[in-house]
This record gives C-alpha cells, structure tokens and sequence, in this order.
C-alpha cells in the first residue's frame, strides 16, 4: 500500500513537471513594466499577427534587421506581412525610451543571446 502511495506520489510530480513551458518574465528589468501595461496585449499571444514574446523563431529574422528598425517601427507603427504594429501599441503616453526598452526587453528575452547597442 505504502509503495502504491509512493508511486503515486512520483507519477504527479513527474506530471507537474510537464507544464507548459513559459518564459519567465522578471517584473524589475527595464521595459516590463510596458512590455505588460502595453505590449503584451498582442506579444504575448501573437494577436493580430504580432511576434510572441519568447518565440525566438518569429523574433530573430526582424531583430536581424537592428535595433533602430525595431525601434522606429514600434514608436512610428508599421504594416507588415502579418499585420498592424500600431504606433506605441496605441498608448501615447509612452516615451520613446520606454518604447525602445520595451523592445529591448521583448527581443531580449526572445533572443537571449542578441546584445543590446546602445
Ligand atoms: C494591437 C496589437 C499590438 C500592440 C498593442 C503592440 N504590438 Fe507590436 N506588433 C504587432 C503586430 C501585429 C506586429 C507584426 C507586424 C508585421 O510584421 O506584420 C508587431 C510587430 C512589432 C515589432 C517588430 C517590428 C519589425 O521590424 O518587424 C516590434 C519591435 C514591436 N511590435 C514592438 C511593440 C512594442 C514595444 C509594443 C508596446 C509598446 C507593441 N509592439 C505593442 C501588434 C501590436
């Protein structure tokens, strides 16, 4: 009985441990706090077409275009082949370097090994 227990108790754990993969976000760096109040609205779930945070497949071929081309698009919008990236995410309140650190921090976390310029 004790050992069926046991069992059990192993097969659950290994079970959580197949839990989907998400990419922790640290809620301190530069650009979370407007990647979650804005960005996330479409990088998290790709809505619209918008490249996900942490999918470094659909990140890497726009990062190789550098960061000022990013930068530009997020603060200026762009249309793309999968949709609207909307001017600032459609929230004017936003600075131009908390854009560009909100970027910096999508990207960042996409690509971990892609160095910010500065
Ligand atoms: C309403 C949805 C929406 C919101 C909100 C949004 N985005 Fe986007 N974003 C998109 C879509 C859709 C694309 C893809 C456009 C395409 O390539 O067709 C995109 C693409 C981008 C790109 C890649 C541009 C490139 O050169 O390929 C960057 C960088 C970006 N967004 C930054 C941001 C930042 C920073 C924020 C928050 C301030 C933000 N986005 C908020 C929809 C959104």
């Amino acid at each position: 009985m004790t050992k069926k227990i046991l069992l059990l108790i192993a097969s659950l754990a290994l079970l959580s441990g197949c839990g989907k993969k998400e990419v922790a976000a640290p809620a301190s760096v530069p650009g979370a706090k407007t990647y979650k109040s804005t960005c996330s609205i479409c990088h998290k779930s790709g809505l619209h077409g918008a490249p996900r945070f942490g999918n470094r497949e659909e990140w890497a071929p726009r990062a190789a275009n550098g960061n000022e081309i990013l930068y530009e698009r997020a603060i200026k919008g762009y249309k793309g082949n999968k949709g609207l990236m909307p001017a600032r995410g459609y929230n004017h309140k936003l600075t131009d370097a908390e854009i560009k650190e909100a970027v910096d921090y999508m990207v960042k976390y996409s690509l971990p090994a892609w160095s910010v310029e500065k």
